[in-house]
């Protein structure tokens, strides 16, 4: 791929909701790039995103792919509507950073893939807990066999979700557990086999689930389990707000959102986890710096996002079914 050597990135938001201030942030921070406009499918909310964040508003999606200003689009609309603005960006040149979960299936996803490849471009799946440093760290010490034999790896969530804000959202399988595939595969690889449960306990109408749990059996020989909840804080010490283990024969890491907390609430969370903030800054500066300037590969790929779809659709029918079901 060709590196963008012009002096300013630009860059168009697709989509201006709750995420897009993360990810607004993000790149006023990136070095070299520049956020150039926004659109949404609500006027009102665009211009008022345009405001705070000091951009234009196009008045349409197309508008804004075929801006020559802009350079990359960032497609951050919900899930149900990620390969309409992808395949729009794409077939307009654009890089394209999406949002997780990429896509409603594995065609989906495929379909984006099919797109980028053919027009030479980064599709760049926006699966940001990867690009801590804490989750390289991890990473290398298993590719190296610094941590001996893997023999567990733990994923769990537990962060309250208001119903009203839980309703923009599919169930915890999609929504969250999405995260939770992807960061499995980039630290200790893909399972071979998994089963799962799901259960709603605090929505009193939103019929999705607000709690999920997996078990899976690592290709490595190892086991693994998730745990992604909206139903309730974890208040206790030490507590698995988002915590990563993972835990070898020859040693073990940890990722934990409570290593910095800051004391006032987040848009959605009752604290500020910093990290979610820090993690989008880092993927985004490397998307748009190490990717479009310096070449360098993506760390999140396509790839990466369909195999964690097919995680997400076997707990599905594991839960549908009660079967464990295979996977490869
Ligand atoms: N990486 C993360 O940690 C993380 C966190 C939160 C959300 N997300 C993802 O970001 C995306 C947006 O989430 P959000 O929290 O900003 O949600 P939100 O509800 O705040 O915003 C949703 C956006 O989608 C737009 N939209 C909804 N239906 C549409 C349609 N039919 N056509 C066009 N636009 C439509 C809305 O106008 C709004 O701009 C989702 O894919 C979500 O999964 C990722």
């Amino acid at each position: 791929m060709a590196r963008i050597v012009k002096p300013v990135l630009g860059v168009g938001f697709i989509g201006t909701g709750d995420i897009s201030v993360l990810h607004a942030a993000a790149v006023r921070k990136c070095p070299g790039a520049e956020l150039r406009g926004v659109w949404n499918r609500t006027p009102e909310k665009a211009n008022e995103r345009a405001a705070e964040f000091g951009v234009t508003a196009y008045d349409s999606p197309a508008s804004l792919c075929n801006d020559p200003e802009i350079d990359a689009v960032f497609v951050l609309t919900n899930l149900e509507t990620h390969l309409e603005y992808a395949t729009l960006a794409l077939k307009a040149g654009k890089h394209v950073l999406v949002e997780k979960p990429v896509g409603v299936s594995v065609d989906e996803i495929e379909a984006m893939q099919t797109l980028a490849n053919a027009n030479d471009l980064i599709c760049l799946p926006g699966h940001n807990y990867i690009y801590e440093s804490g989750m390289t760290r991890t990473h290398d010490l298993v590719e190296s066999g610094g941590l001996g034999t893997i023999v567990s790896a733990y994923v769990m969530y537990n962060i309250h979700h208001p119903e009203e804000v839980a309703r923009r959202y599919p169930g915890v399988v999609r929504q969250i557990l999405t995260h939770h595939s992807y960061i499995l595969l980039y630290l200790v690889g893909a399972p071979v086999e998994l089963c799962a449960m799901k259960a709603t306990l605090h929505y009193q109408e939103y019929a999705e689930e607000d709690i999920a749990m997996v078990q899976m059996r690592l290709k490595s020989g190892g086991l693994a389990h998730f745990c992604a909840s909206f139903a309730a804080d974890d208040h206790a010490a030490d507590p698995w707000t988002v915590m990563v283990k993972v835990i070898g024969t020859a040693g073990s890491t940890r990722y934990s959102y409570r290593d910095h907390v800051e004391i006032k609430p987040g848009q959605v969370h009752s604290q500020t986890y910093t990290a979610y903030q820090g993690s989008v800054m880092n993927e985004v500066k490397h998307f748009l710096v190490d990717c479009l300037r310096l070449g360098a590969p993506p760390l999140s790929t396509l790839a990466d996002a369909i195999m964690a779809q097919r995680m997400i659709e076997a707990a599905e029918e594991s839960i549908r079914t009660g079967r464990v079901m295979p996977l490869l």
